[in-house]
């Protein structure tokens, strides 16, 4: 059976998961339910970015041991992914002992090979992004994302030998980002040039100490990226990295590390590099970034208690396509839920009950209409080519269009106005088989409400999926 390891970035834990981190968590979990409905080997590995500055400061800001930061804050990651029902294969914390471990032999291993050495370098360092920033990357000043003034920094660090032709070798041949801008961005880097890097910290203590030098942390970048080769540290796991199909998620503010040094580390210490790596927009709030930093975040918790959890997995994925940025406004969500789905999906099932109960019809009895079967079988070909392409807004989307259909073939039968009942019972069976396959493409994205409509279908009779709100 074919493998599929799925990914998404792993998160700081200087603070609570919001929206922003669901939506690629979400994404996951929606693809991998779909790829294991299609009877893949799916691997699905998501968890926390532990080490570094960033969250030492806002260790020391809370007045805590990073230790207890951290154990405290991933519990809120997992919290969340548990109230939306997202189902990971393993969660990984890089301050586990395995991680650890791991990221110290990668290290020899650079060392070893000659890839690596020691330079002093003096630059400006954005904590927030924890990644060193050059003038022409700044506005006024400041960091473009978080709006923060970075800091100089001058110390003695290792630095990774990048070779720009190997990567570009890569992205010819091997790894595929998308969407196509994505890409465009990093050929436009790759063409402007791109300095060494470097892979160690003087004066970060909070991180993993180098193995061949004990001045130095390993730079959180490259401990972070390794989780993707650790994952839960089993021999099972080794097997969807060397032998499936490999896919990261994450959005367009990690790109660089992503599609150029990670490939290049890989590449040039012998290992498989991802197949593809899918690049998301940005949840945005009057179109500034949603981020920790700003402060304008919505919590997925809050979504969670307002709309269910099927309403919360909705609302996220059907905002805006995946792949492009998009502004949220909470005060509409209450608006897109009730449309969608008190009215949209669940008063489509809760009609067609009432009906088949009172015309005593059982499903299956009657031949389907030519036009429901055509209809619903465009309707899988187009959602399961979206669904392979990622495009879960859009696959929502052609969901929503049948059930919309539905309504219309309703009105346009209009079954209680019919006097013959073997007519009536005709037009429920062929609505009854639309509500199955209705039931059957929301399965990934609306799990609980997938298995509610298919019990209702059994015992054939309605209850509320969706409360007005
Ligand atoms: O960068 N809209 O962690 P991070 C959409 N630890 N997605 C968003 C978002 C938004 N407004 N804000 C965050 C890190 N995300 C590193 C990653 S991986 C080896 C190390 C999502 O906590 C999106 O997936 O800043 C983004 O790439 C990620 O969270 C960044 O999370
Ligand atoms: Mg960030």
């Amino acid at each position: 059976m074919k493998k599929i390891l799925i990914t998404t970035p792993i998160y700081y834990v200087n603070d609570k998961p919001h929206i922003g981190h669901a939506y690629t968590t979400l994404a996951a979990d929606v693809l991998t339910r779909f790829f294991r409905e299609q009877g893949k080997d799916v691997f699905f590995l998501t968890g926390t970015d532990e080490h570094g500055a960033k969250v030492a400061e806002s260790a020391e800001k809370e007045g805590v041991a990073p230790e207890e930061l951290c154990d405290k804050n991933s519990k809120f990651f997992k919290e969340a992914w548990k109230n939306l029902n997202i189902e990971y294969d393993h969660f990984i914390r890089t301050t586990d002992k395995i991680h650890e471990q791991i990221v110290k032999e990668f290290l020899n291993k650079l060392k070893e090979k000659n890839l690596i050495y020691e330079k002093e370098y003096q630059g400006l360092y954005c904590t927030e992004c924890e990644k060193f920033l050059i003038e022409r990357e700044l506005k006024n000043g400041k960091c473009p994302d978080h709006k923060t003034k970075p800091k100089k920094v001058s110390e003695k660090n290792w630095f990774f030998k990048l070779n720009l032709k190997v990567v570009g070798k890569l992205l010819k041949k091997q790894l595929k980002i998308r969407p196509e801008r994505a890409k465009s961005e990093v050929l436009g880097l790759l063409k402007q040039g791109l300095d060494d890097f470097s892979i160690s910290r003087q004066k970060v203590k909070w991180g993993i100490e180098l193995p061949f030098d004990k001045n130095q942390t390993v730079y959180v970048w490259v401990d972070a990226l390794l989780n993707y080769i650790t994952g839960d540290g089993s021999d099972k796991f080794k097997e969807y990295w060397k032998d499936g199909y490999v896919i990261h998620l994450l959005a367009k503010d990690i790109l660089k590390f992503h599609a150029i040094y990670w490939p290049a580390m890989l590449k040039e210490t012998g290992h498989k590099i991802p197949d593809q790596e899918f690049i998301h927009g940005f949840f945005t709030i009057n179109g500034q970034k949603m981020s920790k930093t700003l402060g304008n975040v919505i919590d997925p918790n809050e979504i969670v208690k307002k709309f269910g959890v099927d309403g919360a997995r909705y609302l996220m994925l059907s905002q805006f396509p995946f792949g492009q940025d998009g502004d949220v406004k909470e005060s509409k969500f209450a608006e897109k839920y009730n449309a969608d789905l008190a009215n949209g999906l669940g008063n489509l099932v809760a009609r067609v009950l009432t009906l088949a109960t009172k015309s005593k019809t059982q499903s299956a009895n009657f031949k389907l209409d030519k036009t429901i079967s055509n209809r619903t079988k465009q309707v899988r070909d187009n959602y399961t080519e979206h669904m392979e392409d990622f495009k879960l807004f859009e696959a929502l989307e052609e969901i929503w269009k049948l059930i919309s259909f539905c309504d219309g073939y309703i009105e346009r039968e209009k079954p209680w106005k019919q006097t013959r009942v073997t007519k009536i019972q005709e037009t429920i069976t062929n609505l009854l088989y639309c509500i199955s396959e209705i039931a059957n493409l929301i399965k990934p994205f609306l799990p609980d409400t997938s298995e509610e409509i298919k019990k209702q279908l059994r015992i054939n009779k309605s209850k509320v999926l969706f409360p007005r709100i």
